[in-house]
């Protein structure tokens, strides 16, 4: 048996890799430690819990709380803390950075400490290609680049990323590190571009394009993410940063177009409006370390956008109540009133 501790296991990535371990791995045994937020729900988890009962179990805390991760290490004895458990939407830390700063610093700090004085075998820290900040379509960003990020969500992280490496540095904890791509697929919480727009075009409402829309992304398939990092637990050496992603990028106009036509909605749909402050036009990674670990990504950017689309399609039930609670309010701060993007 491997014992797995997943802190942030009921959100979007976490849940789908909590699912990727307990159908893959017959010898993981997972216990998701998660605060459940408006993000991490418990509703994400029901299914790999009834499942792969007596191989998966939920407890319910804060990587804040240091007694707490302490009483949840010592029950799970993981071989693995794998960390997802992070404040991540770019918007909400331009409302509330000090959230993001206590979760995603703060708490990555405890938990660090804490996995270090149990003397886990493992720990790896997920992080963003957010934390290089924009690039010109002349580069890609690589592992041993300078951090520059532009937002409070990318510099939280970027202050995680240092803190877990300083962790191997110092306390000898043997850290690994992935900095993804955006990640698109099932269970994705509607205030990201991908579920929101195509939850916004089946319910034929504007679909609110920041600026001129031609900001690149890389969105890679959310599976494909949770398999590089088991690539990264199998192969990679402590102390080393991976970045994950397909290694291409499209901008968001077309990404739009792929989940129009998709859903065969028109294009009278799209609505420009006032751009994010700080928007980094590009990230674009150097995925080469990653396929030396004889890791590839199974699916192609439009591949992933078209599969994650059919899935809100598909599941209903899933964001409907979603889309009834906390959404409302957040989605009416966020854009009623939001002027029109000026040429
Ligand atoms: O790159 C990895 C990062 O990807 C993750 O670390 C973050 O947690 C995740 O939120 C994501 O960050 P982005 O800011 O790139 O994702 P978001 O879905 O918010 O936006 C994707 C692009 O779409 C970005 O250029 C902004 C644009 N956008 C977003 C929203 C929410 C719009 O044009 N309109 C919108 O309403």
């Amino acid at each position: 048996m491997t014992r797995y501790l997943v802190t942030g296991g009921a959100g979007f990535i976490g849940c789908n890799y909590v699912r990727f371990l307990l159908s893959g791995y017959p010898d993981a045994k997972v216990t998701v430690y998660d605060k459940l937020t408006y993000s991490g729900r418990v509703e994400n988890l029901e299914e790999p819990l009834a499942r792969f009962k007596g191989r998966c179990e939920l407890v319910i805390g804060d990587i804040c709380d240091s007694a707490a991760v302490e009483r949840a290490l010592q029950a799970a004895q993981p071989d693995i803390v794998v960390n997802f458990a992070a404040e991540t939407h770019v918007d909400r830390s331009i409302a509330d950075p000090d959230t993001f700063v206590r979760t995603d610093v703060n708490g990555t700090a405890v938990l660090l400490r804490q996995a270090s004085d149990q003397g886990v075998a493992r720990y790896h820290q997920v992080s963003t290609d957010e934390v290089y900040g924009p690039v010109p379509v002349s580069q890609r960003s690589s592992e041993g680049d300078v951090l520059n990020p532009s937002s409070p969500y990318s510099a939280s992280k970027a202050a995680g990323d240092l803190m877990a490496m300083a962790w191997h540095e110092t306390y000898g904890l043997p850290v690994t590190l992935s900095r993804g791509a955006n990640c698109v697929g099932a269970y994705q919480y509607p205030e990201k571009v991908v579920p929101l727009f195509a939850t916004n075009a089946l319910l034929d409402l504007p679909l609110p394009v920041y600026g001129d829309g031609k900001q690149r992304r890389d969105y890679q398939h959310v599976l494909d993410h949770c398999a590089g990092i088991q690539a990264v637990l199998e192969h990679g050496q402590p102390g080393e940063i991976y970045n994950i992603g397909t290694g291409t990028e499209i901008t968001n106009l077309e990404m739009v177009r792929i989940l129009l036509e998709t859903l065969d909605k028109p294009r009278s749909l799209i609505r420009h409006v006032q751009d994010r402050p700080g928007h980094d036009r590009r990230y674009g990674l150097d995925i080469s370390k990653m396929l030396g670990l004889g890791w590839s990504p199974a699916m192609s950017v439009e591949e992933s956008i078209t599969a994650s689309v059919c899935w809100y399609r598909d599941n209903r039930a899933w964001w409907e109540p979603v889309r009834a609670g906390e959404f409302q309010d957040y989605y009416a701060r966020q854009y009623a009133g939001r002027p029109d993007h000026v040429r």
